[in-house]
């Protein structure tokens, strides 16, 4: 019988556990394939020295199973990261931030020596931007950014109702071709108001464990 896509999510995210190692501190990303790592997590708890979560929910789901969440400033340098993404392309630059924890999860990738993308197949594209490239905005900047990235080719959509844990807002730019990635992770970094953008090409996975119908695949 066919793998539903939360069996697959549940698939590679058990196999990242197989990357945690004694004594470690684990960066831990968001979202409903981070969530399948975290309550894999809970049952080698005893075996790492903590955790540092991308995510108010993270961290909360974390401590619901007693395990121990550490300020990032506290940590230093984190060995692993483990996290989902919204799409992947083959050199592993990724689009973030469907969950608005983009801010977050790119300072702890930052902060860790290997990063492990944990996806199901049908993120792994040829060309991303089809699903819409999220970016943290200062509230007043709001409008300005807007007009800049309707400027760029993109189309953004303001995510209504939604704040992230920094306190900002979120555009969902719609109808980008992303050609170059890094070109445009940094040209959006120059925006001024945009906290973040949700291309981590600057800073790509290390490692995808992809899941599909046949099985956990990894691409390095
Ligand atoms: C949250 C993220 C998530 O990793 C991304 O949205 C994938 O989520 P899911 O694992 O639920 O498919 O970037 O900000």
């Amino acid at each position: 019988m066919a793998l539903s896509q939360d069996e697959m999510k549940k698939q590679v995210a058990d196999a990242a556990l197989e990357y945690v190692e004694p004594g470690m501190i684990v960066g831990i990303g968001t979202g409903s394939t981070a969530n399948h790592f975290i309550d894999g997590l809970a049952k080698m708890k005893g075996k790492i020295d903590g955790t540092v979560a991308s995510s108010e929910a993270s961290a909360e789901r974390l401590r619901g199973h007693g395990i121990e969440v550490m300020e990032l400033n506290a940590a230093g340098n984190i060995p692993l990261y483990v996290d989902g993404a919204d799409e992947s392309n083959k050199y592993l630059h990724l689009i973030k931030g469907g969950g608005g924890a983009l801010t977050r999860e790119k300072i702890v990738a930052a902060a860790s020596d290997k990063f492990v993308c944990i996806a199901d197949e049908s993120k792994l594209v040829d060309i991303m931007g089809k699903f819409p490239l999220p970016i943290e905005v200062i509230p007043m900047a709001r409008s300005y950014v807007a007009r800049q990235l309707v400027k760029l080719g993109g189309e953004p959509v303001y995510r209504d109702g939604f704040v992230t844990d920094n306190g900002n807002i979120i555009l969902d730019v719609h109808n980008l071709e992303i050609m170059n990635p890094v070109e445009l992770e940094e040209k959006l970094n120059n925006l001024v108001g945009v906290v973040t953008n949700g291309l981590f090409a600057m800073r790509p996975a290390d490692v995808l464990l992809l899941g599909t119908q046949d099985g956990v695949k990894t691409i390095t």
